[in-house]
């Protein structure tokens, strides 16, 4: 059979042409001369302090060392960078010590800016259901305003590690299970943050994170160790990143854990000869906090000297808080271990975006006292907040058109105490929004059903989860209809937040089956951060809103929905198992030799749960109803080369307008190397009327029909594709097509 490698994606393969040794930053005009001229300048010491970053001490998600001498190694030339600091006022303090320098380079100024400054947006992974990309460009755009209004030059986001375990806590932090979107979305975010220019003052430098491979940890424990082939390293987890150095991403951070063996941070193989060598990346690379220290308790060096110098030879420019390049590189040169141009390179680096973010010109540029105050908070990120919050909601259950409220007169018991909890919906990794400033769902629906219709009560302990069923039931006996929140508390999901046992807990659970007693309709809000289990619940709710976190404006947005303000278009971006057992489950599986079926107890099969999840990737429901058709194919053959056409019609056949994505899915029948019985290869969301229908086409070109064969070369091969499209990756229609 003949095999095509498509040029453009022989660029990335593994281990292919990178030089041995180092690939040094290439750095066009107008900068080249300046970086240089600066770095001739430079005393070794000075260039090591240009690759040693802080932290302020607060919001630490680490082991803080006290360290009073910061301020003078920052007037010293120590300090290329801090983090955690924040506000005009202080941002501006620093960078007037950074200018007491001999050379007056002036401090790079990060912090994990990830849903939102201080308006805080949907939790990524919430976010991400909202399949809408432009409005994932336009949030991390309204996060970099707000942050770099704030003094902030570098945001640590987006996170773009694929995660099919839902036990890991940090798939709040990303975009799901799907490397074909997570590109997408990795792409849509790098742009917000970065918008056209790092020079645009209202900008900052994004970070891709976490590289490589964090999310295919180990049972799910966050910083755990990764055994993974090179095939599906390639295939599934490191196509975001190459799709964010493709989108210019500034910055990148490597991960806390070892692939195969070898710590990220000391991995030459994925910094060097792949990310500064086979994809060009000319950007600069920062440890994750304390990662290079922690190569140590790994196994991989003896001590910090010997971190240092493995970091910086695996391509680690800039040190996160483990002190180990500012207390050893100086020695490491002297001792001929680490060549000087190693560290140019990685001064050149830093450098370079120094210049770029314009901070050369005037350090100052991002502290201006009167922007900070108008931009913080103002109406125009609220409103996206929102329009946000309602786009990442998805409709689980809608038994009988419980949902929506819409003119509804009655009153409306709201039980849950994660209903009035501020806090719960900023979510996690959202330190710098204020707690007082989110919308509860209570006051959302005070709001907008009148404060008289709601009647509340808490349902359970926030703390300890123990019920509170009389007060509840009572509020239920007195309403028309009953709305109750349940779910994680936002501290459930983020780093270093595994969880084996992703069940919501059972008082909720029982709360949900005691409410519906009161014979009222009962309407499920489900909060949290990752995939859940609520097979308990489920049965006894007329219908399920998920709602995750939806940061400052969740309430006004939950109310939005619930009331029909806004006709819910979500899509699940990871599959929410049945059972935990089941976990790693996800809609891109490979096909045994046995494939599943319900009558046999194959291979592929569990003897004691079903093997279908509770819901599918890419599921959501919506007040209307839409009927999509056959996917049909502009023609039965296609060239290589082609971009092969699909179409297919979809309707409103329901009384509301409403918005569907309609989803794509590709399987190369049989290739070389074997492909998942489906893959998102492409997704388009339609408005329609009710009674409207409409077209949708898609394509798909080189990009869409590949993949890494056995020698790790993407390839499209020759053959019969099957094509299936439909509301999610379960309900599909499909046809074929030969590629020739
Ligand atoms: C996290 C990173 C984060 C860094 C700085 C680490 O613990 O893994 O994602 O950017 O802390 O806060």
């Amino acid at each position: 059979m003949k095999r095509w490698i498509c040029p453009l994606m022989a660029l990335a393969l593994w281990g292919c042409s990178a030089p041995e040794g180092l690939t040094e930053v290439s750095i066009g005009e107008p900068y080249a001369a300046k970086v240089d001229s600066v770095l001739r300048l430079m005393t070794l010491d000075e260039k090591i302090g240009q690759l040693n970053q802080y932290t302020g001490n607060f919001q630490a998600t680490g082991p803080v060392v006290d360290d009073t001498t910061k301020i003078d190694q920052i007037k010293r030339g120590m300090v290329g960078s801090m983090l955690n600091i924040k506000g005009v006022a202080n941002t501006r303090e620093l960078q007037e010590y950074a200018m007491q320098s001999r050379l007056k380079i002036p401090l790079l100024f990060g912090l994990d800016v990830i849903h939102g400054m201080r308006t805080i947006y949907p939790i990524p992974l919430g976010e991400a259901a909202s399949f809408d990309l432009d409005l994932m460009r336009r949030t991390a755009a309204g996060a970099a305003r707000e942050a770099a209004a704030q003094g902030v030059h570098w945001t640590f986001a987006p996170m773009m590690d694929v995660s099919r375990d839902a036990r890991w806590g940090r798939v709040m932090e990303g975009s799901g299970e799907d490397t074909w979107y997570g590109s997408l979305v990795a792409q849509a975010r790098v742009k917000g943050f970065q918008g056209d220019d790092l020079a645009d003052v209202e900008t900052v430098m994004a970070c891709a994170k976490h590289f490589a491979a964090y999310g295919a940890c180990i049972a799910g424990k966050d910083y755990n160790a990764v055994d993974i082939s090179d095939l599906t390293l390639h295939e599934v987890y490191l196509p975001p990143f190459k799709a964010a150095v493709d989108a210019g991403v500034a910055s990148f951070m490597n991960s806390f854990n070892e692939i195969n063996g070898i710590p990220s941070t000391g991995n030459r193989h994925i910094q060097r000869d792949l990310l500064k060598g086979a994809w060009g990346f000319n950007g600069l690379t920062v440890s994750d906090w304390g990662s290079i220290g922690e190569m140590i308790a790994h196994g991989f060096v003896p001590d910090l000297k010997g971190a240092a110098e493995a970091a910086i030879l695996a391509g680690c420019d800039m040190d996160m808080e483990s002190r180990a390049y500012v207390s050893n590189l100086k020695a490491l040169v002297e001792e001929g271990k680490v060549p000087e141009r190693y560290i140019d390179d990685a001064v050149r680096r830093v450098l370079l975006k120094k210049f770029q973010l314009g901070l050369f010109d005037d350090p100052f540029r991002y502290c201006d006292l009167e922007r900070e105050a108008r931009t913080v908070l103002c109406d125009s990120l609220r409103a996206l907040s929102r329009e946000a919050g309602r786009k990442s909601i998805v409709l689980l259950k809608n038994e009988n058109n419980a949902l929506p409220l819409a003119g509804f007169r009655g009153r409306i018991a709201l039980i849950g105490s994660l209903a009035a909890s501020k806090i719960d919906m900023r979510g996690f990794w959202a330190n710098e929004g204020v707690i007082d400033e989110m919308v509860t769902v209570r006051e959302g629906f005070e709001r907008r059903f009148g404060a008289r219709s709601v009647i509340y009560a808490d349902g359970y302990d926030l703390e300890t989860n123990e019920l509170k069923l009389p007060e509840a039931m009572r509020a239920a006996a007195q309403a028309d209809v009953v709305v109750v929140a349940v779910g994680e508390r936002y501290f459930n999901s983020g780093e270093a937040k595994s969880r084996a046992d992703i069940n919501i807990p059972a008082t909720h659970q029982q709360l949900v089956r005691e409410l519906k007693r009161s014979g009222k309709r009962v309407i499920v809000l489900l909060m949290g951060g990752r995939p859940m289990i609520f097979n308990e619940m489920a049965p006894a709710a007329d219908a399920i809103l998920l709602t995750w976190w939806l940061g400052t404006e969740a309430g006004n947005a939950i109310a939005d929905v619930v009331a029909g303000d806004y006709n819910p278009s979500g899509k699940l971006p990871m599959t929410f198992p049945a059972h935990v057992g089941q976990i790693p489950i996800y809609y891109n599986y490979k096909s045994t030799g046995r494939p599943e079926s319900k009558d046999r107890g194959y291979s592929c099969c569990y003897q004691d749960i079903d093997f279908e999840p509770a819901y599918p990737f890419g599921y959501g429901l919506s007040y209307t109803t839409f009927e999509i058709g056959e996917p049909v194919l502009a023609k039965q053959t296609w060239k290589r080369g082609e971009d092969v056409e699909v179409t297919v019609r979809v309707k409103n056949t329901g009384r509301y307008a409403g918005r569907e994505t309609v989803q794509l899915y590709v399987r190369d029948l049989v290739a070389s190397v074997t492909r998942p019985v489906k893959e998102l290869r492409g997704f388009r969301q339609v408005y329609l009327e009710p009674g409207e229908e409409t077209e949708v086409r898609f394509t798909l070109g080189d990009a869409e029909l590949g993949f890494h064969n056995a020698a790790l070369e993407y390839v499209v091969e020759p053959g019969t594709f099957r094509v299936m499209v439909g509301p999610d990756s379960k309900r599909v229609k499909s046809a074929e097509f030969e590629l020739l």
